[in-house]
C-alpha cells in the first residue's frame, strides 16, 4: 500500500500540471479536473419527513450502546455464522440481530435492462415488491440494488445490463418505483453504484508487471454530475433507499467511499439523505478520512476502522458525533423497514458451513409467478418484423438453431466469477449477465424446452440443431428460429459489441431459410448491421435477460399470446464507430498511466443525446420498438406552466433534496389510438428540447394497454426538475426563459406531435 499523503501529493503534482480539457460542451467557466472540493463536516442524519418516528427509535436505541457496540454497526464481520453476504454482527445485549445480505433459492428475475425494456412503471414497481418479498422470507434486511450506475455512459460497460437504462429520467422513474416496491416487503435497498461507476476497466487499483496503477477517475463537471449521474440517485433517495453503496472508482481523483464532495455534500446535503452509506466490497481505501467524509459502513469487513474509530475520537480527528451518526443511520433504516419486529432469522436455511448440507429455505413463492413472467414478457424488443413472419401463424414445422436455444447443462445454486468476459455465452441461453448480480434460477425454461411444450400442445413439429455452425435447414420448414446472445459480466468492460461466429451462424441460415428469425438474448448493446438488411431475415428481437421464465416468455411473443410491448433503454448504432468516444472504456495510457483519468468532456451528450446532437442516424434509436398493432398520435394539448419562477422556493431539504422541485407545473396529454386488428400495450413518450439543452430529453412515458379500434388520453404531469437544468453558479435546479419544445411519440426519433410552450 502506498502511503496516502504521498499518493494524494502525486495526484495534485500531476493533476496541476494538466492542460485544461477544451471542449464545448462544458458550459462552466472554471473547468479544472483533479480535484474534489472538501466538503465538512459529515451532515448529520435529521429525521425529516418520513423518518421522524424511525429516528427518535434509533437515537434511544444508540443511547444506549457502547463505543465498541456503535463500531460493531460499522463494519462486516470476517467469520460469516449465517450464509449471508456482509453480515453485521449481532447485538444479543439489546436484542438487535444483527444484518444480513444476499441469498440462495430464490427466483431468477429478468435482470434491470430487461425491467428497463419494460418500459412498465407498475410492472417494475411489482418485480420489486416480489422480490422483496423472497428476501423478507429468508430473513435478508438489504437487497444490493437497485443498480442505477452505470448510466451506460460506454457502449462496452460490463455492468450496464445490472442497470435500467441509458435515459437518468427513465432510469429514475423505475429506481423509484423499484426502491418502493421492494421496501414495502420490509427490505432495504441499497441503491448502487455510487457515482459515475461507468466502466470496468480499472475500477480497482491493480499492480501490473510491478506498478501500481490507481482506479480510474471518472472526472465529471458539476453540471453533467447533476443532469445525468446523480438525477436518478435524486429519486431512489426520494423513494426513500435505505442505503446506498458507494463506488470503486475515483471522482476527480477523490476514491468513491472517501469523496466529502459526493457523499457529505451532494448525497448527504443536497439529497437530504437520510439512510446509509455503505462501501462497495473492498472499495475502502481511507481510515478516518473515510468516516468524515461521510462513509457509514464498511463491507465486507474492515481492517482500517474498528477502534481506530474510538482512538480517532479520543485524538480529535474525528468527532464522537459522527460514529453517532453512523449508528443512527444504519439503525433508523431498521426501524423505518420495521425490521424491529417479526422479522426472520438472519439468512434462514442458508449454508452455515459451505462443506455442510443444508436445510433448503425456500425463499421463492408462486404468488410471483405471474409477474415474473409478465415481465419475461415485457422487457423483449421487437426491432424488425417483415412479411408477417409474426406472431407466428399456425406452422407445421419449425426448426430451432444456435448455442443460445437450449439451457445449460447443469445448475447450481452459486453464481460464479469468470476471469475474463467471453463475447458470447456459448454454453446455453443467456438469461443473466456475469458477477455479483448474476442469479441462480429456482428452474430454467429454456427457448427449446418452451417450443417442445408449444409443439406439444399446439401441433407444430419442431427440428434443432443447436452446435452447427452451418446448419442444414429443411426446406419445408416454415420458420427458421436462430438464437444467439452477448454476454456482459462484472468486472470486465465487453470485447465488442458484435461477434463474428453469431453473425456467421445468423447468415448461414438465412442463406438457406427465406424466413428467418433472430432472437438476441444481450447483456447490453448489440449491433446488427452486417445482416438486418438480409432479405431473408424477416424479423428480430432483442430478448435482453429475462431470467429463469426466458423461453416461455419468447414463445408467447413469437406466438402471438402477447403483443410485443419493450422499447429499447439504448440506441442501436449501424456501426460501433458512431458511439465516439464512448464505444471503448478509457484505459490507463500516456503520462496519466498510473493514474488512468476519464474525462467525461461530452457532458450530458451520451447515448441518443449525442446521436441527436452529431445528426447520426442510428439503426434502432432510444425508445424504438414494435408491436403486432399500430397506433395513431393525435390530440396534443400543453397547459400553462403554473410556476415561473426561476428557482424553486426555499425549503426545508426532504429526501430527494428541495421539495419544491416535485411541484407539479405542466400538463400535456395526447390521444393513442390502437388503429391495428390487435390489442396491444403503446409506451407513449414525451420528450422536450430545453432552451440550452440536448435537442430532446425524455421526460414522461406511460406504457397503455389499448383496446383494437380503441383510443386513450394520456396525461403528463411534469415537475419543476423535470423544466429544469441545473444552474452552477446559483447550485440550483432554474428554470429556462424561451420556448421549450414538446414531442409526444413512440420512441426518441418517431415523435408525430409536436408542439412548444415558452417561460
Ligand atoms: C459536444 O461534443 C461532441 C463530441 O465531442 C461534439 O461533436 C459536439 O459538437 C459538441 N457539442 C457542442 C454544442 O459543442
Ligand atoms: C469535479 O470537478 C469539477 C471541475 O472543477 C467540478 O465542477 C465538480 O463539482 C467536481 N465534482 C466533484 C464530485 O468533485
Ligand atoms: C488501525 O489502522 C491501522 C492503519 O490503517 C491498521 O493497521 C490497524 O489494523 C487498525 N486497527 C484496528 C483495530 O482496526
Ligand atoms: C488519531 O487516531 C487515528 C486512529 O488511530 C490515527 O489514524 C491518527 O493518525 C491519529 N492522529 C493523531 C493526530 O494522533
Ligand atoms: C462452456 O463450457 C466449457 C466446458 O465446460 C467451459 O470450458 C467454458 O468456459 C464454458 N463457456 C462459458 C462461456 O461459460
Ligand atoms: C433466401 O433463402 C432462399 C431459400 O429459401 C435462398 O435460395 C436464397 O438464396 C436466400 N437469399 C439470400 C440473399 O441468401
Amino acid at each position: 500500500m502506498h502511503s496516502l499523503a504521498g499518493l494524494v501529493g502525486l495526484l495534485a503534482s500531476i493533476s496541476l500540471s494538466r492542460a485544461a480539457p477544451s471542449s464545448q460542451n462544458i458550459s462552466s467557466d472554471s473547468y479544472f479536473y483533479g480535484d474534489s472540493p472538501p466538503v465538512y463536516p459529515s451532515p448529520q442524519g435529521a429525521g425529516t419527513g418520513s423518518w421522524a418516528a424511525s429516528y427518535k427509535q434509533a437515537k434511544e436505541f444508540v443511547a444506549q450502546l457502547t463505543p465498541e457496540e456503535k463500531i460493531i454497526l460499522t463494519a462486516g464481520v470476517q467469520e460469516t455464522t449465517s450464509g449471508c453476504s456482509g453480515e453485521i454482527k449481532a447485538i444479543p445485549r439489546l436484542n438487535f440481530p444483527g444484518l444480513c445480505r444476499g441469498t440462495d433459492y430464490v427466483n431468477s428475475w429478468p435482470s434491470g435492462i430487461h425491467a428497463g425494456a419494460s418500459w412498465n412503471k407498475e410492472l417494475v414497481k411489482q418485480r420489486g415488491l416480489h422480490m422483496g418479498k423472497e428476501f423478507h422470507r429468508k430473513g435478508v434486511n438489504v437487497l444490493l440494488g437497485p443498480v442505477v450506475g452505470p448510466l451506460g455512459r460506454i457502449a462496452e460497460g460490463g455492468r450496464n445490463w445490472e442497470a435500467f437504462s441509458n435515459d437518468p429520467y427513465h432510469t429514475g422513474a423505475l429506481v423509484y418505483e423499484t426502491v418502493q416496491g421492494l421496501q414495502s416487503a420490509g427490505v432495504g435497498a441499497c441503491t448502487k453504484h455510487y457515482i459515475a461507476n461507468e466502466q470496468e476497466t480499472n475500477r480497482n487499483p491493480e499492480t501490473e508487471n510491478g506498478q501500481d496503477i490507481a482506479s480510474v477517475s471518472s472526472n465529471i463537471d458539476d453540471k453533467t454530475m447533476h443532469e445525468l449521474y446523480l438525477w436518478p440517485f435524486a429519486d431512489a433517495v426520494r423513494a426513500g433507499s435505505a442505503s446506498v453503496m458507494c463506488s470503486y472508482q475515483r471522482i476527480n481523483n477523490s476514491y468513491g467511499c472517501q469523496n466529502s464532495k459526493t457523499l457529505n455534500g451532494l448525497l448527504k446535503t443536497e439529497l437530504g439523505f437520510q439512510g446509509y452509506v455503505m462501501t462497495d466490497w473492498w472499495a475502502q481505501h481511507g481510515g478516518i478520512a473515510a468516516a468524515n467524509a461521510g462513509l457509514d459502513m464498511v463491507m465486507p469487513y474492515t481492517q482500517m476502522w474498528g477502534s481506530n474509530l474510538t482512538n480517532a475520537i479520543a485524538n480529535g480527528t474525528m468527532q464522537a458525533s459522527r460514529l453517532d451518526d453512523m449508528a443512527i443511520r444504519i439503525m433508523a433504516s431498521w426501524y423505518q423497514m420495521k425490521q424491529n419486529t417479526d422479522f426472520p432469522a438472519p439468512g434462514v436455511g442458508m449454508p452455515k458451513d459451505v462443506n455442510q448440507p443444508h436445510k433448503v429455505v425456500v425463499g421463492k413463492s408462486i404468488d410471483s409467478r405471474e409477474t415474473l413472467l409478465q415481465s419475461a414478457i415485457e422487457g423483449h424488443v421487437l426491432v424488425k418484423n417483415t412479411k408477417q413472419a409474426l406472431p407466428l401463424q399456425s406452422p407445421k414445422l419449425v426448426s430451432l438453431f444456435g448455442y443460445d436455444a437450449k439451457g445449460p447443462d447443469s445448475l447450481s445454486p452459486t453464481s460464479e466469477f469468470m476471469n475474463y468476459s467471453p463475447p458470447i455465452q456459448s454454453n446455453h441461453t443467456l438469461y443473466v449477465g456475469g458477477g455479483s448480480g448474476a442469479n441462480s434460477p429456482a428452474y430454467f425454461i429454456s427457448p427449446l424446452d418452451a417450443f417442445q411444450q408449444q409443439a406439444y400442445e399446439g401441433g407444430t413439429s419442431v427440428l434443432w440443431d443447436v452446435h452447427s455452425q452451418d446448419p442444414d435447414v429443411d426446406p419445408t420448414t416454415d420458420a427458421c428460429l436462430v438464437f444467439i446472445n452477448a454476454y456482459s459480466t462484472e468486472g470486465f468492460d465487453r470485447p465488442g459489441l458484435i461477434d463474428d461466429s453469431s453473425d456467421a451462424l445468423i447468415t448461414n441460415v438465412a442463406g438457406k431459410c427465406a424466413n428467418t428469425i433472430v432472437v438476441i438474448h444481450n447483456a447490453g448493446i448489440r449491433l446488427v448491421g452486417d445482416w438486418i438488411d438480409h432479405e431473408n431475415i424477416t424479423a428480430v428481437m432483442f430478448a435482453h435477460l429475462p431470467g429463469q421464465d426466458a423461453g416461455k416468455a419468447v414463445v408467447d411473443l413469437l406466438y402471438g399470446r402477447h403483443s410485443p410491448s419493450g422499447r429499447l433503454p439504448y440506441t442501436v448504432a449501424k456501426r460501433a464507430e458512431d458511439y465516439g468516444s464512448l464505444l471503448h472504456p478509457s484505459q490507463p495510457e500516456g503520462q496519466y498511466g498510473l493514474f488512468p483519468q476519464d474525462d467525461f468532456t461530452e457532458g450530458v451528450f451520451i447515448d441518443y443525446r449525442a446521436f441527436d446532437e452529431q445528426g447520426i442516424t442510428p439503426q434502432f434509436e432510444f425508445g424504438f420498438g414494435l408491436s403486432y398493432t399500430t397506433f395513431d398520435y393525435t390530440g396534443l394539448t400543453i397547459g400553462k406552466v403554473t410556476q415561473n419562477d426561476p428557482y424553486p422556493a426555499a425549503a426545508q431539504i426532504q429526501e430527494g433534496g428541495n421539495p419544491h422541485l416535485w411541484d407539479k407545473i405542466l400538463r400535456i396529454s395526447a390521444e393513442v389510438k390502437n388503429i391495428g386488428s390487435r390489442d396491444g400495450d403503446e409506451v407513449v413518450q414525451l420528450y422536450l428540447g430545453i432552451p440550452n439543452g440536448p435537442v430532446r430529453q425524455l421526460r414522461g412515458f406511460e406504457k397503455v394497454g389499448i383496446r383494437a379500434g380503441q383510443t386513450r388520453k394520456v396525461m403528463f404531469s411534469l415537475n419543476r426538475r423535470d423544466l429544469s437544468t441545473w444552474d452552477v453558479g446559483a447550485q440550483q435546479w432554474k428554470l429556462q426563459s424561451g420556448t421549450y419544445k414538446v414531442y409526444v411519440g413512440r420512441s426518441s426519433r418517431d415523435l408525430p406531435l409536436s408542439g412548444q410552450f415558452s417561460i
